[in-house]
């Protein structure tokens, strides 16, 4: 009996703490630390750019988060799924490049407004979170905000974005040509990681984009 109280106590402590956001740590003490994902699971000492970096690398979709223009909806925030690359096979930049149309109802919100969300997590992989569930703050996920952007089709950067799209998504080959794709990214300001008890954490732009190892190549863009 006290167990079980004691048990529902600390269910209680640990809801109360995720939903506001507080560092586990001081509560749960002897919790043992887990660690996020597969790759900080393989390596406790990679830094939270790093553990940004490789989600960044290793998820095939993210989720993107736009001010909606859709009628009925004017206002509200709308999420929707699209598929990304940051890099040929091997050779990340961290820029998260899109394949868009502007018949798309979440590039038609942000025609109108560029400011955009996204978030990835190792839950997409099989063996990401396995043991964890989605939401728990060991299965690590990247929520970043920045700028929408169009990349002009006749840059270099299109053609490295297209390649590192159509390395990642053969299929898109195959995308009907009367829709007019063309290669976005996300210019990103704010990068907030969740990668175990602890809380958010903030990447800082600079650190993300040179992340200290060499298993992920920074490609140039
Ligand atoms: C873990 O990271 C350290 C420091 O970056 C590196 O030297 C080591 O090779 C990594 N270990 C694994 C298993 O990847
Ligand atoms: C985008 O966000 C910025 C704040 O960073 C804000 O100043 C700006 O008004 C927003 N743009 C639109 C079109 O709402
Ligand atoms: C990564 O891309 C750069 C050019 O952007 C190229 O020089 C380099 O060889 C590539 N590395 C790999 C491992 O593909």
């Amino acid at each position: 009996m006290i167990q079980m109280s004691l048990t529902s106590i600390l269910k209680n402590v640990l809801f109360v703490t995720l939903l506001l956001n507080i560092p586990w740590e001081a509560q749960c003490a002897n919790i043992q630390h887990g660690s996020g994902g597969r790759y900080a699971a393989s390596n406790d000492s990679d830094s939270d750019a790093v553990v940004a970096r490789r989600i960044i690398r290793d998820t095939n979709w993210l989720s993107i988060a736009t001010i909606s223009t859709h009628e009925g909806i004017e206002g509200y925030p709308f999420v929707s799924l699209k598929s990304f690359s940051d890099g040929p096979n091997d050779n990340g930049t961290g820029i998260p490049y899109l394949y868009m149309t502007d018949q798309d109802i979440s590039a038609l919100d942000l025609l109108q407004n560029n400011n955009v969300s996204i978030m990835a997590s190792l839950a997409e992989l099989s063996d990401g979170c396995a043991d964890y569930d989605p939401q728990d703050p060991r299965c690590s996920k990247v929520m970043i905000t920045g700028k929408y952007i169009k990349i002009e089709s006749s840059s270099d950067e299109f053609s490295f974005g297209k390649e590192a799209l159509f390395a990642k998504h053969p299929q898109m080959e195959y995308w009907p040509d009367d829709h007019g794709f063309y290669v976005a990214k996300i210019e990103i300001q704010e990068i907030l990681l969740l990668n175990n008890y602890g809380g958010l954490k903030t990447v800082s732009v600079e650190d993300y984009f040179s992340p200290s190892v060499t298993r992920i190549v920074n490609a140039e863009h």
